[in-house]
């Protein structure tokens, strides 16, 4: 099975939901591929942010090999699940999905989460308090996904 996630400038939220889906994936021994893209250019070939970094090593997810992608049209057949990380990345990928799509497209958070939140907040100008906040959001999504799609 495979998953992208997407959000903004893919340097925040969406390679550590890559980084948490793949570990949590890893530890139940299942067949699961996770990537990430954003839908700006600004960041392509740049890696994760580092406060993004630190904190997810603090979670044993090393994100330091990542460099960011944008997402394109022809991702919308090579992976099963596409998922934004918020509601205008969301109506970003409505845009740009092709009518025969294979993948589904959702918001990751609204189908998988259960911690109040729809979408999940973007951290860039925030301290890091918010970055903890992504990862708190992102492994309650991740495991409730894989005990949802992968049973
Ligand atoms: P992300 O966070 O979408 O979670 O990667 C952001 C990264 C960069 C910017 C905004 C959000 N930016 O404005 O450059």
């Amino acid at each position: 099975m495979k998953v992208l996630f997407v959000c903004l400038g893919n340097i925040c939220r969406s390679p550590s939901a890559e980084g948490v889906l793949n570990l949590l994936a890893a530890q139940k021994n299942m067949d699961v591929m996770a990537g990430s893209k954003g839908t700006a250019a600004y960041h392509i070939g740049k890696a994760p942010d580092p406060r993004s970094q630190a904190c997810a090593l603090k979670r044993d997810i090393d994100l330091c090999k990542l460099k960011a992608q944008q997402v394109v049209v022809n991702d919308f057949y090579k992976y099963d699940f596409v998922f934004a990380m918020d509601s205008d990345n969301l109506a970003h990928l409505h845009a740009l999905r092709p009518r025969d799509a294979t993948a589904s497209l959702a918001l990751f958070l609204k189908d998988y989460g259960a911690l109040g939140e729809v979408d999940v907040p973007d951290p860039y100008y925030d301290g890091d308090a918010a970055f903890d906040r992504v990862l708190d959001l992102l492994f309650d999504a991740c495991d409730r996904f894989l005990e949802v799609e992968c049973r």
